[in-house]
């Protein structure tokens, strides 16, 4: 998909579909005046008729039938005024994409109106517009791919590029592919998308002259002790990977950040075994790691001034003769035992390694990913992902990125008393609580691992996966995180 601009005003528009984004309240903004003028009075009937009002997620498509150069008009609602976010443009440009690609037409023109301005809407628009058009074919016989809209003209009168422009443009490009390489990671069967997998994937999408990556093999992970995830990859017959994907900026860094993602490649619940219906989607529990990978794929685009640690502990987690059972108890490489009583809360003895890894590095910050709990899924849903921290700041930090790219963070609590939930009578801790406050338990339980270094827990268990196609995404793994995470580092 190209992007170009257009100094026009929207009623000398000619392609088949030109899309006019509206205000709530907006229907008598210069613009849809001029073509209602022009249309004589036919457009303004057909939106009282059909009680058009603008209001944010409602659209109307009309057909000219001559009277303009332009054969349909889409009328985006964009809600009120003061409600409207980056996310709006971001869901504009996808939905115009998608009427363009559903019709088989090829160029597109999108109205940049005066209520938003260019330099901030340009790039949501073009990322919404790149990001609706994923697709995950690779296993359909017949390719029931559309044609992919060609041309997306960014149209306004007077309109001038600017480096600003320029630049937005660009990185929408550049970072999307980001967001599909991790969704393509989701979406691939988890019998191919093995620790092994995921570590080639990482060595082919992510080298580059500033960026190095290393996977460490089981024999090194049994050196490192990483204790968790030989414990969770013992009733495999995959190996484990430990995979480490480096970037060095050009001239000092400002800060030192890792970035941990969950890769477990399947979750059966090992010998805690998940009942059929829970096992479905658990391909998606690589989610964190494919966020990792999606993200360090492009960071070289994006060149922010942080030096970035990925670290990505990856195994699937099976049941077998082998396979580790509750009652076991681990040790960890900073000496901390943990009594495992549910071999299901597996994500956070993986997780537990990398993090004490993590704090041997020094870093400023460490933020880990995951899709760790139903827990959290239970209490936000599926368009919001649990953030926890021990540093209001950086926590502050990442809800604010997210708010930027649309991947919406809502924090919850730490809260020390359920700390006594996580006792073990055997061990220094154990890796469940009682029956409630399931996120928070597993937050509690990462911390013990962070030394109180500024850290930040996202739990992406319900945005990592969409159940059904939304207006950004199919059905699948949505590459949450990817563009939050690059947002955030650019902002350092
Ligand atoms: N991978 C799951 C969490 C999950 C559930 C992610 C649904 C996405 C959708 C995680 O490993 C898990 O099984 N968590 C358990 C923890 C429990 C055993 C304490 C859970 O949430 O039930
Ligand atoms: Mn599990
Ligand atoms: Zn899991």
């Amino acid at each position: 998909m190209e992007f170009k601009t257009k100094d026009q005003s929207p009623e000398k528009l000619k392609s088949l579909l030109t899309a006019i984004p509206v205000r709530e309240q907006g229907l008598k903004d210069p613009a849809i005046r001029a073509l209602d003028r022009q249309l004589r009075g036919r457009l303004s009937e057909r939106m009282e008729r059909s009680r058009f009002s603008g209001a944010a997620g409602s659209t109307l498509l009309f057909a000219t039938d001559g009277k303009l150069p332009a054969s349909q008009l889409l009328i985006i609602g964009m809600g009120k005024e003061h409600e409207i976010e980056s996310h709006t443009w971001r869901k504009a440009g996808a939905r115009t994409a998608k009427e363009a690609t559903s019709q088989c037409i090829q160029e597109v023109d999108f109205f940049l109106p005066p209520f938003g301005d260019p330099g901030k809407v340009i790039g949501p628009v073009a990322e919404g517009a790149l990001l609706s058009s994923y697709q995950f074919q690779k296993y359909r016989s017949d390719d029931r791919r559309p044609q992919p809209l060609q041309t997306f003209n960014l149209v306004r009168p007077g309109f001038r590029r600017t480096g600003e422009t320029d630049r937005s443009l660009r990185l929408a490009k550049d970072l999307v592919p980001g967001v599909f390489l991790a969704r393509d990671l989701i979406n691939e069967p988890p019998s191919v998308s093995t620790a092994t997998y995921l570590a080639d994937q990482a060595l082919e999408h992510c080298r580059s002259q500033r960026v190095k990556v290393e996977v460490w093999a089981k024999k090194k992970i049994e050196t490192m002790n990483l204790a968790g995830l030989l414990a969770v990859n013992r009733g495999s017959l995959e190996e484990p990977r430990f995979v480490t994907i480096h970037y060095q900026p050009q001239g000092k860094p400002r800060k030192k950040v890792i970035i941990i993602g969950k890769g477990i490649t399947f979750d059966s619940g090992g010998l805690s075994l998940k009942p059929s219906k829970a096992m479905e989607t658990m391909k998606l529990d690589m989610s964190g790691a494919a966020a990792i990978i999606g993200t360090m794929s492009v960071i070289s685009k994006l060149q922010p001034k942080v030096e970035v640690i990925g670290f990505i502990p990856t195994t699937d987690n099976l049941p077998s003769g082998s396979a580790q059972k509750p009652g076991d108890v681990i040790r960890y490489l900073n000496n901390k035992t943990v009594e495992v009583l549910n071999t299901d809360a597996e994500g956070r003895l993986i997780l537990a390694d990398a993090l004490a890894l993590a704090v041997k590095e020094k870093p400023d910050y460490i933020v880990n990913l995951a899709t760790l709990t139903g827990a959290c899924m239970v209490a936000l849903g599926t368009e919001v992902a649990g953030i926890f921290g021990n540093d209001q700041s950086l926590v502050d930090q990442l809800i604010h990125c997210g708010r930027e790219t649309g991947e919406k963070l809502w924090q919850l609590p730490l809260v020390k008393e359920y700390r006594e939930d996580i006792k073990s009578s055997v061990a220094d801790i154990k890796n469940i609580g009682g029956a409630h406050g399931g996120a928070i338990i597993a937050a509690l339980f990462l911390q013990e691992f962070v030394a109180g270094k500024p850290w930040a827990h996202l739990d992406i268990a319900g945005p990592a996966f969409a159940e059904k196609e939304t207006p950004l995404a199919t059905r699948g793994g949505t590459g949450f995180g990817v563009l939050t995470l690059l947002k955030f580092l650019e902002s350092l």
